[in-house]
This record gives structure tokens, sequence and C-alpha cells, in this order.
């Protein structure tokens, strides 16, 4: 299946940037500086006066993402590269993780297997663990291309290390514990988008539940499987009626991390694998069809999300389930029309059968109430409600409770990740209700992404819980500074980041 991922290995080292052999030297400038700073004097006096040169004639102006490279000849450096930071003003921690992106992004395409980054240099209000995570979250996620099936003209992938140069001691320690943090969260968020890349014919629900319980073993956790004949006994009918239509069954996953010694579940993650989603019996146009390879990226992230957990460390009893099915058009599959009835014992009269993803969801939200964990929290693509409402620039984020909602919009920002909330509550649920069983499946044109979340509120008990629809960020066919076209891994470090916060 997918090419194994060559990771970047990222370290610091307490040493003058300038005086460290590499192929590449990184520095950051903020947009339209006209004089050196002095953070640069002793690299611009080794690289000749260039750097220095080239500020003042104005020829580089550090806007976001920007990059130049002189070559130095003789320095310990053989090159260097300017990346601009943009606005002063303006600077966080994702700027900073685009900045690194962006040059490894630049350095993949020249012959540099060393690469030293002083980027943080010029921003000395930002504390130094930070810079560790955020240089190692952008280099690593900056450098994956989904290139599986290239036969030719693959960007270069071969062996790459940074080296962060910092001369103080308490930075270099403050740092390396960025660092390890950093690489799980760029793991879980890489994981994601491998799998999510997959395509409908290489990867199906049985196959899923393979490649999770292949990550789960190697990242300490416990996979538990749950087949079509079991989620039958179970009961579990909206995961087996989205699947019914085609040849590969349908699977409900778990995976564990169990972070602290007393039983009890603390978090449930919830994620949508709809591992193609044709639309069923109501099918979709043949245009843009092929994206929905991606509808399984919200399971893909809650995978991702556990393994980046586990690998820290987490301190806390996380529980992932990744309902998971293939909707197809056939002789056997589910109709409009239909009413079956949930595993929670609402039934649920089906209108459109391209509203599946609420189905399959429905079941998996009901089994993780029953955990009573303290918070439960899901991703899914949703809805393209959520494409018309916010663009591409946001997730939506829904919830029923308010304080949850604000946790995980936090740990969004630190993360880079937007989101931004939407309503879901009484009004969007009465366009949820049917005349003939408790529910349907879809609510009118008006407001999708609220009478969707309305509905699988629907199925969470009195549990805390949140949904984050991935619709519009889940994919982009854009080449953004440091993430690549294909499956994005969208809110696997933001939903990590609420939860180390907790
Ligand atoms: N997987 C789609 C939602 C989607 C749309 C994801 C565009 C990514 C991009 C989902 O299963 C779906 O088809 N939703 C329908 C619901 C409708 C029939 C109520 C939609 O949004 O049109
Ligand atoms: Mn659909
Ligand atoms: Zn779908």
């Amino acid at each position: 299946m997918a090419t194994k991922l060559k990771k970047i290995t990222v370290s610091a080292q307490c040493v003058a940037p300038e005086q460290n052999k590499s192929d590449l030297l990184v520095i950051s400038f903020f947009k339209d500086s006209k004089t050196l700073p002095n953070c640069y004097k002793a690299i611009d006096k080794v690289a000749g006066g260039q750097i220095s040169t080239m500020i003042e004639l104005g020829d580089f102006k550090a806007s976001l993402n920007e990059t130049t490279t002189l070559y130095t000849a003789k320095a310990p450096f053989a090159r260097v590269m300017l990346v601009g930071l943009g606005d002063p003003d303006a600077l966080t921690l994702n700027n900073l993780r685009l900045a690194a992106g962006t040059a490894v992004r630049v350095a993949s395409k020249l012959n540099t297997a060393k690469v030293t980054m002083a980027i943080h240099a010029i921003a000395d209000d930002v504390d130094a663990e930070h810079v560790g995570q955020a240089i190692t979250e952008g280099v690593n996620i900056g450098r994956y291309d989904y290139q599986d099936f290239l036969t030719k003209d693959k960007v270069d992938t071969t062996t790459m290390k940074v080296i962060i140069a910092d001369t103080k001691e308490a930075n270099v320690k403050a740092i390396r514990k960025g660092i390890k943090v950093g690489a799980a969260l760029a793991d879980g968020q890489l994981q994601a988008r491998i799998l999510g890349n997959t395509h409908g014919g290489e990867i199906n629900p049985g196959t899923l539940a393979a490649a999770a319980g292949k990550l789960a073993r190697a990242n300490g956790l416990q996979c538990k499987v749950f087949n079509d004949k079991q989620l039958k006994d179970m009961k579990m009918n909206g995961i087996l009626a989205v699947g019914q239509g085609s040849a590969n069954k349908s699977r409900l996953i778990m995976l564990t991390h169990k972070g602290r010694k007393a039983a009890g579940t603390d978090i449930v993650l919830v994620g949508k694998a709809v591992t193609f989603d044709s639309g069923g019996l109501s099918l979709k146009p043949s245009a843009g069809m092929e994206t929905m390879k991606h509808d399984k990226c919200g399971g893909c992230s809650v995978i991702g999300a556990i393994i980046a957990a586990a690998q820290l460390g987490i301190k806390k009893n996380i529980v992932a389930l990744i309902p998971s099915a293939e909707n197809m058009p056939d002789g056997n599959s589910y109709r409009p029309g239909d009413v079956f009835t949930s595993y929670s014992g609402k039934t649920v009269e089906v209108l459109n059968t391209d509203a599946e993803g609420r189905l399959i969801l429905c079941d998996a939200l009901t089994y993780g109430a029953q955990m009573k964990p303290a918070a439960m929290i899901d991703m899914a693509t949703l809805t393209g409600a959520a494409v018309v409402a916010l663009g591409t620039h946001y997730a939506a984020l829904l919830g029923n409770d308010q304080e949850l909602v604000d946790a995980i919009k936090q740990g969004a920002k630190v993360a880079g990740e937007p989101m931004w909330q939407l309503p879901c509550d009484e009004g969007y649920l009465e366009q949820m209700k049917s005349r003939i069983a408790d529910l349907k499946n879809t609510g009118g044109r008006q407001g999708g992404t609220c009478s969707a979340a309305a509905f699988l509120g629907e199925f969470v008990g009195d549990t805390k819980w949140a949904h984050i629809d991935i619709a519009a960020v889940a994919d982009t066919d854009k080449e953004q500074p440091y993430r690549t076209h294909g499956a994005t891994g969208y809110a696997v470090r933001a939903v990590v980041e609420y939860l180390r916060s907790l």
C-alpha cells in the first residue's frame, strides 16, 4: 500500500549557526526589513556580506513563506536560505511552522542532506520549547508528498537531517523537549495523511481495520475490530445499512490508549471512515466523485490522534471508535424510504442514502456514550454545506457543551488548524424529525451542517460532546505552503493539543 515514510530527524545543538557545518543554513526575516538584524550579523560576515546587501537593496521582501537561496562557497554552510515570516506583529508559532515547512520543501529540490535552522533567532519572544515543536512539525509535515503512484518525477525524499542551532544551553534543552512533542504530533498527522490518501480500490473497511491494527501494535495501543456478523449481533444497524450494498463489509474499529492505571474511559474520539462514498442509490454526480475516497479522513484523523496521544504518553484513558463502511449502489443496497432501528433503539427513516455519515456515526456515538467519558469528540467529512458555509479556511465546530467547544477551539488555534463554531440547538433538531420514525436522515438544504450535527447530538445522551465537520479541509487540491495536495490530516494536531491541555 503506502510508501514508507522517510521522517526527518530533528535535533538541537548548542552552537552558533554560522559555525555549524551543513549543506544549508536557514534564517528568517520579518516583512520589509531594511537593515540586517543583529542576530544575523555573524552569519552575514561569514557569507561575505551577501545577506546585508540583499536586505538593504530590498530585493527580499520577506512575505510569509517567500524564500531565496544564496551560495556562500567557503562558509561552513554551503548555502543560506532566507525565509519570510511576514508581519512581525502577526507572528505566531504557525508562521514558524510554515517557514520551516516551506524551507524543507525548497531544500528537497536541492542536494541538501544536512540543514541547520536558525529561523527562531529573530523572534526572541516565542518560547524555546514551542520553537522546537513548531519546527519539527513544520519540516515533517512539509516534507511529505503523496507520490505513491508516480513512477517518475518524484520529489526527492532522501534522508534529511535538521539541526536547530541555538547558543543558549537553556534554550537548547527546551527546544529538545519541544522536538519530542512535535515529532509525535507530526507522526500522527502523517499517518492520517498516508491512510487518507489511499484510494477505494486499495482500502476498504476490512483493510482499514488491518492497517489500524498494525499501527496499534507499533504504538502500544489495543485494537478490537467488530466485523459485520458481530455488528449484526450488537444491532449496529446504521453501520450495517450503509455498507449493505458493498462487497466490502462494514467494520467498527476500536483502538484504546491506556494512559492511567484506573479503569474507566476519559475521552472517546469517533471518526467517520466511509472508504468510498458514491452516494449509494442516491448516487452522486460523476464530477468530483473521485474526491470521495477522502470520505474516510475523519476516521484517519482519529487514528492519527490516538497514535500521537500514545507516543506522548498522555495520562488519560482514550478510546477511538472508527465506524467504517463503503457506500455503494447495488441490488442489496439500503434504499431511500427504508427505516432502520439504530443501536440506540431510535428509529431512523432514510430519505437520502448519500447522507450516510451520520448513520454510521450515530451507532458509534451511542456506543461511546455508554463508556461514560468526560468528553466525546467526533470528526467527519459530513456535509457539503460546511464547504458552502465556511469555505476551505475553517473546519466547522459544533457541540452541546461550550466549555468543551472552547477548549477544542483553543487547541485548533495552537495547532494552526482553525475551526469556527456553528450552532446545533433545538431548531435544527426540528428539521430532523420524521413523520413515520423518530428521526430522518436529511433535514433539507438549509443549515445542513447544523441539522446534521443536531441529528448526531440525539445519540450522545448527556455526554459532553463536540463535532468537527472537516468536509472542507480534509483534502486540498492546492499546493499550500507546507501542505501538499491530497489528504491533510486536519484536526489531528488540534485534538491532540486539546488532550495535552487536560
Ligand atoms: N461525504 C459527504 C459530504 C462531503 C461533501 C464531504 C463534499 C466532502 C466534500 C456526505 O456523505 C454527503 O454526501 N452529504 C450530503 C448530505 C445531504 C444528502 C443531506 C451533502 O452534503 O450533500
Ligand atoms: Mn454521502
Ligand atoms: Zn460521506
